[in-house]
């Protein structure tokens, strides 16, 4: 039989994809299983020195999805509960599904939809912090609960297979009757019933915790008080405070009133000098004039000075903001070293640039290699060495002569952190990261991460505050 309009052949066509797309459907398991692993292929066999973290991104994408479908498929399931009539189900599902793309595709546009991506954050106009804040609460809430769904799920399978094998070997044992068996798979079932309600209870905690780390600890800043013991401080400097501030990254969910909060805490702590270590934007170079302008209000009578993060290395206002930071008597440490003098004795405090993150391998092997080498010839022997740097790449090199790196970037292990259960339990470390948050000691040297007060991503912190440190300085 032909189609009304098709010619035979192609009405046998038109049949044949018909066929080959419902045999993809019917086993789109193994084909999307194939997919993966050949995509795990490619990557391990490039085998260069990140195929670590391309493969943890790839599982993170993979879950990403994974749990949307899931959650997606579960707001559809209980939508129809309460919804009598296919129809009308089948409408709330489409409903459903183009509400999500919209708020997605509204989180991620280039085609319009808001002014900008969300990662980019350059987007101040309500409407848009508005439904980046819902989507980031989606995002952060469905992937974590889709975790504990999956522990859950694994849970109830073993018991299930334990049960089993134990149903199997008392009625081999004691030739069981049918009503004890009867009896075995009533109990089975109230405690799969109890075990479905308890899943929903639990998954429905991280998107508490999220809309609790986006709505409160985003901006719940905490002072941290740290004593450094440094073996070769000079006595004057007994008791001298640094203040820290990182990652400051201005933008719609970290505002200049937020910034200006922070500065006011700064100086209500009379440190003697302050330290900032990179990050002052998101991705909107545009934001520069108005970070300098509210950090300019940062008060200490041996000065503000700082380093640069990647941000600004990434869209290329290494040198325009350094100027500015200038014009407000605020000193970024480039590849230089500043004298902090008390008396006749004085600390050296160097400051070197972090440099791109989306710079080429090869290019970002060299400038590390050469920021090094600078570095090496910044640092003064019978000193006490500072350094600024935005992560602490070279922590650990004794040979440098480095006695204290204060450092930021990875916002307390992501933003997302479980470290008041078990430390290393956050993001940064899944990542691989080795310094997180506070401080370190190798040998002689010392670091402090700091947590950094704004938020890049997601306008979460969970687990992570926002940290503002005063560190003083002590002889051993
Ligand atoms: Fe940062």
């Amino acid at each position: 039989m032909t189609s009304p309009g098709l010619s035979k052949p192609q009405t046998a066509r038109v049949a044949y994809f018909l066929r080959s797309l419902r045999r993809v459907v019917a086993h789109w398991r193994p084909i999307v299983l194939l997919l993966i692993l050949a995509r795990v292929a490619f990557l391990v066999a490039r085998s260069n020195e990140f195929v670590r973290f391309e493969l943890i991104d790839l599982a993170l994408l993979l879950i990403f999805i994974a749990s949307q479908i899931f959650w997606i498929g579960r707001l559809i399931y209980v939508e129809g509960r309460f919804i009598p009539g296919r129809p009308r189900r089948v409408w709330l599902a489409i409903i459903t599904v183009m509400v999500y793309l919209f708020v997605f595709l509204y989180s991620h546009s280039e085609w319009g939809l808001s002014q900008s991506h969300v990662i980019w954050a350059a987007d101040y106009r309500p409407q848009s912090v508005l439904i980046h804040a819902a989507f980031w609460w989606w995002f952060v809430g469905s992937v974590a609960a889709f975790f504990l769904v999956i522990v859950f799920g694994v849970a109830e399978r073993a018991a299930r297979v334990a049960e089993w094998i134990y149903r199997k070997v008392r009625s081999a044992i004691h030739q069981s009757s049918g009503a004890a068996d009867a009896e075995a798979l009533l109990l089975s079932s109230s405690r799969r019933r109890f075990l479905e309600r308890s899943v929903v209870l639990v998954s429905a905690t991280p998107f508490l915790a999220a809309g609790y780390g986006l709505l409160y600890e985003r901006q719940n800043v905490e002072v941290v008080r740290q004593r450094i013991r440094l073996a070769r401080l000079p006595k004057v400097f007994e008791g001298f405070r640094i203040a820290q501030l990182s990652d400051i990254h201005i933008g719609p969910f970290t505002t200049a009133e937020y910034i200006l909060s922070c500065v006011a805490i700064t100086n209500g702590l009379e440190p003697d000098l302050i330290a900032l270590t990179g990050d002052y934007i998101c991705w909107d170079p545009e934001a520069q004039s108005e970070v300098v302008r509210v950090l300019a209000g940062l008060r200490a009578p041996h000065g503000v000075f700082g380093c640069m993060g990647n941000h600004e290395a990434d869209v290329g206002i290494e040198e325009s903001i350094t100027r500015l930071f200038a014009a407000q008597g605020i000193r970024m440490l480039r590849q230089e070293r500043a004298p902090i003098r008390l008396g006749d004795e004085m600390l050296n405090l160097i400051g070197i640039d972090h440099g791109s993150d989306l710079a080429s391998d090869a290019e970002r092997q060299v400038e590390g290699d050469r920021r090094l080498q600078r570095l090496k010839a910044l640092v003064m022997p019978n000193t006490v060495n500072i350094l600024l740097i935005h992560y602490p790449h070279a922590f650990g090199d004794h040979e440098l002569g480095i006695d204290l790196t204060l450092s930021g970037d990875i916002h307390g292990g992501g933003q997302l952190s479980l470290d008041f259960i078990h430390r290393g339990l956050n993001l940064g470390s899944l990542m691989g990261v080795p310094y997180i948050r506070g401080l370190y000691k190798n040998g002689g040297e010392q670091l402090y991460m700091n947590r950094g007060i704004g938020i890049t991503g997601f306008p979460i912190r969970f687990g992570a505050r926002p940290e503002i440190t005063v560190l003083e300085l002590a002889r051993t």
